[in-house]
């Protein structure tokens, strides 16, 4: 029997074992990011084309523009909410899945698959995850992670699409506290701020870890907040710019502009460790007039428009400090999570905001994945854990 970690991102999947993270994508769909490591992750996207297929991962995510309404992304964002809830009228604003009524109050997706469910489409990500492992699901205990924000209806739905995938026994246990576990074997430390900017979240916990169960004593987030709000920044500042210069609109065509969303993506994480990079426009959208199709994005310019949204960050966690009632003074240690954690210049801003140097030396896509197989391996870390009634 094996016992394994399980994040199941807004945007990417993590699956670990004994603090090894287990890559997940086949190897002919890698593609290979500048200073990003999304070999291993497995994107949470679920897609149903018309040949009746079933998609997950990365031949889903390259459908979400040609067939938004068949292909489910950020599931998590609702799994668990009410019929009528402000997250479900969030989500309807932000995406372009239709979203039904289920029972008295759930929510589903209306695809040509008929009414999936969010933890329906958590449970065939997770049970993707396995067979990409190798790992059979009903060989499996799991500790699934879960954001601080979720409710109890979140997290049990979360445990419920990881049951429906096939794990045996389910556990959770929440995101900045697996971050911790990560990073902190054996504590001499009181406080510890985990930092996590992931693909369409942000969240801050103050963490005090001087004792098992770790404990969140304060939390601040912003649902909508992320890595992904970057690359729409960037996409839109090229299509204005092109607009302006060229007259053609890289917007009017909704494939098109997702391509350059895309594009605008691999570009940002390029210029964490390159001075620019070029996007080759002819290859976003065939049709472009074939006047100046090179557009040069350099770091200074990244980091003009990443500014607002860290600034933003840095105010949540001015509130997850006073929530937890202490200052940065007596934070002892910040933990990065998050692929967004990894944009250009925000590790100095975290410097100067802590006034100590953020740890990054786990890999901030892998950590939560890593720290939940911790608390899975380690019966006193597990005392962290909150058990789900099946
Ligand atoms: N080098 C980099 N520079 C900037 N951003 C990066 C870099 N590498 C990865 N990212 C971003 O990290 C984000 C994905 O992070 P991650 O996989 O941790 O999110 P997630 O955990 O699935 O989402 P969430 O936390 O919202 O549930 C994406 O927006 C991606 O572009
Ligand atoms: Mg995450």
């Amino acid at each position: 029997m094996t016992t394994i970690g399980i994040d199941i991102g807004t945007t990417h999947t993590v699956l670990a074992t004994n603090g090894r993270v287990i890559p997940l994508v086949p190897v002919e769909e890698r593609v290979s990011y500048p200073g990003g490591d999304f070999p291993y992750l497995l994107p949470s996207v679920v897609s149903y084309p018309e040949d009746g297929s079933t998609l997950v991962g990365g031949s889903a995510r390259s459908r979400r523009a040609i067939d938004p309404m068949n292909t489910i992304r950020s599931a998590k964002r609702i799994v668990g909410a009410r019929w009528g809830s402000e997250e479900v009228k969030r989500f309807e604003e932000h995406y372009p899945h239709q979203l039904v009524r289920v029972g008295e109050d759930a929510v589903g997706f209306r695809t040509r698959h008929g009414i999936v469910e969010p933890a329906d489409v958590e449970a065939l990500i997770v049970r993707a995850a396995c067979r990409l492992a190798s790992l059979e699901p009903h060989d499996c205990d799991a500790v699934v992670t879960v954001p601080v924000a979720f409710d109890e209806a979140a997290r049990a739905a979360t445990a419920e699409g990881a049951r429906r995938a096939g794990l045996r026994e389910v556990t959770i246990v929440e995101e900045p506290v697996a971050t911790a576990l990560a990073y902190v074997q054996r504590s001499s430390l009181r406080y510890a701020a985990v930092y996590d900017l992931g693909g369409g979240t942000f969240d801050v916990a103050i963490i005090e870890c001087d004792r098992y169960p770790f404990t969140v004593v304060g939390h601040a987030g912003d649902a909508y907040l992320g890595g992904d709000d970057i690359d729409h920044l960037l996409a839109d500042a090229v299509a204005s710019r092109y607009r302006d210069a060229f007259g053609w609109d890289l917007k009017a065509r909704p494939e098109v502009f997702d391509r350059l969303v895309l594009e605008c993506e691999v570009v940002k994480c390029a210029l964490t460790e390159m001075d620019y990079a070029t996007i080759e426009l002819d290859q976003i959208d065939p049709m472009i007039p074939t006047r100046d199709r090179l557009v040069h994005i350099d770091q200074a310019r990244l980091l003009e428009l990443a500014e607002p949204l860290i600034a933003k960050t840095l105010e949540v966690c001015d509130e997850a400090l006073a929530q937890a009632g202490v200052q940065t003074k007596d934070i002892q240690a910040v933990f990065t999570a998050g692929g967004g954690t990894r944009l250009l210049g925000l590790n100095e801003r975290l410097r100067a905001y802590f006034g100590k140097r953020p740890r990054s030396d786990l890999d901030p896509m892998h950590v939560v994945g890593i720290g939940a197989s911790y608390a899975a391996a380690r019966p006193k870390a597990a005392a962290a854990v909150v058990q789900v009634p099946g």
